[in-house]
């Protein structure tokens, strides 16, 4: 018998996925030329998202930024040590290519989170803080990088203009 504390796990594991899945969605009814039913799958994922958040509060899924960040730094340590090394094996073992390219480009891009990550709880502690500048994200393999974005990422070869810049 599940619990109320299992039941929002599933909840908002649920809720992030449909979120998610709604945006890119809603990309594809765009590109499809349907843009009413685009916005339908927008407003959607806007709703999915709340129920997310509600399911993380009600859980007390968000702590302080400190405890947040050894949560995510744990997260992100487990994926490219454990999870995606395991998943890549099994992938090359059932020849599945796709999945073995997202599933690597994702390992890669977790150890630099995790590095990221790691610098940022060290500035809460006095160390030098991450400086104030942009982050450039790869929009094929998510590679992500602080101040500016390289001619080409270095993760998938994905040129310049494929960054998009978070403030
Ligand atoms: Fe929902
Ligand atoms: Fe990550
Ligand atoms: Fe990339």
């Amino acid at each position: 018998m599940s619990n109320t504390q299992d039941n929002l796990q599933e909840a908002f594991a649920g809720e992030s996925q449909a979120g998610r899945r709604y945006l890119f969605f809603a990309d594809k009814a765009d590109k499809e030329g349907h843009p009413v039913i685009a916005r339908l799958f927008r407003a959607a994922a806007e709703a999915e998202t709340v129920h997310a958040r509600n399911h993380l509060e009600a859980m007390d899924g968000i702590k302080s930024t400190r405890e947040n960040l050894e949560v995510a730094i744990s997260g992100e340590y487990y994926e490219f040590t454990q999870m995606y090394p395991g998943f890549i094996t099994q992938a090359q073992a059932e020849a599945n290519q796709p999945a073995e390219t997202s599933f690597t480009w994702a390992n890669q891009v977790e150890k630099v989170h995790h590095a990221l990550y790691q610098q940022a709880l060290k500035s809460l502690d006095g160390a030098e803080a991450p400086k104030d500048e942009p982050y450039f994200v790869c929009q094929r393999c998510g590679y992500t990088v602080a101040g500016e974005a390289p001619d080409r990422c270095p993760v998938c070869g994905a040129p310049l203009k494929m960054f998009k810049r978070v403030e």
